[in-house]
């Protein structure tokens, strides 16, 4: 079974409409206010497609987020059962700071065939298509990983490029990439983005690594499986953290997850930029109107492009 196409058009729809909302916050110094837009925005379009849809990854659990919580439903409950992992606005600070890199995005799979990740960090290490499978390993020593990665695609670690957040927590691997004089590209949000650049022709990043968050983990892997990517996946948990995974039904919490354990068979994915990016151009206001770009896979139907789309205000 695959995701029927004509859904890839709405959910292009509710990614552009929720970029639509929080881009009048840009500039604003106001995340939560851009937040808020972007979720309304994304859960009115889901409430007018006819899809049996239920919220597997996104603003939090039941108690704690109103809208898009964990196992809300969405749709008019009339057409194929749908998994969705959204979010709304993925670089919340670029928004509120007018910075490049701010998505709307979301996931959709069948029922239960995407991972259902708590929101609690994540380790990951993700690489490009056509190199052999299983190739580096969250277990590996950084300078392991660079060795094979390089030895794979017939290069020295001088000439590999590594993308990764700029967070004190990543300070050892940092130095480790430089001690092998490893190009790195050091972000400061948006390890979604952080990740697709492993795939991106126009990206000169080859590896992707480092801790970032679990429900942006799983939205990178369904952007990656649809691209032929790979990416590898660990839960980082506390106490709290790991008795509610356990809630969640997972047992082993150390699994190291491959991209096959957290997407399985069809998938979509979206994602509008809402301020200029390096993978898209942001919303674009014209009198009445506005334009949107959107990156919009689908795996089955083998799909990849760069929608752009005019909405009335
Ligand atoms: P928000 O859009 O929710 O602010 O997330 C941005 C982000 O940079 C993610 O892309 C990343 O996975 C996560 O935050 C990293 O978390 P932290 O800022 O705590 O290191």
């Amino acid at each position: 079974m695959t995701i029927k196409p004509e859904y890839l058009k709405s959910f292009i729809n509710a990614t552009e409409k929720a970029a639509y909302g929080a881009y009048k916050f840009v500039g604003k110094n106001n995340k939560i206010a851009a937040d808020q837009a972007a979720v309304d925005n994304m859960r009115n379009e889901f409430n007018k497609i006819d899809m049996d849809g239920k919220i597997v990854i996104g603003e939090g659990e039941m108690d704690e987020a109103p809208m898009l919580f964990i196992g809300e439903k969405v749709g008019t409950k009339k057409g194929q059962k749908i998994d969705l992992a959204v979010d709304p606005l993925e670089g919340t600070n670029f928004v509120a700071k007018n910075l490049p890199n701010s998505f709307a995005m979301l996931a959709a799979a069948e029922q239960n065939n995407l991972f259902f990740a708590p929101d609690t960090y994540m380790e990951k290490i993700a690489i490009g298509s056509n190199l052999p499978k299983n190739l580096v390993d969250l277990d590996n020593s950084v300078e392991k990983n660079i060795s094979l990665l390089a030895e794979a695609k017939s290069t020295t670690p001088n000439k590999i490029t590594v993308c990764i957040l700029e967070r004190p927590r990543h300070d050892k691997i940092i130095s480790s990439l430089k001690e092998m004089n490893v190009n790195l590209k050091l972000i400061s949000d948006g390890d979604v983005s952080g990740i697709i650049y492993v795939v991106n022709e126009s990206s000169p990043v080859d590896m992707y690594m480092g801790i970032g968050g679990g429900p942006e983990g799983v939205l990178a892997a369904a952007a990656l499986s649809c691209y032929g990517g790979q990416i590898q996946t660990r839960l980082v948990l506390n106490e709290d953290e790991s008795a509610r995974a356990k809630k969640m039904g997972i047992t082993d919490l150390k699994r190291k997850y491959n991209i096959e354990d957290m997407i399985k068979g069809d998938v979509m994915f979206c994602a509008t930029a809402i301020t200029d990016g390096d993978l898209a151009d942001g919303i674009i206001e014209k009198n009445e109107f506005y334009e949107a770009s959107t990156i919009a896979l689908h795996k089955e139907g083998q799909i990849n492009t760069l929608s752009k789309n005019k909405h009335k205000k």
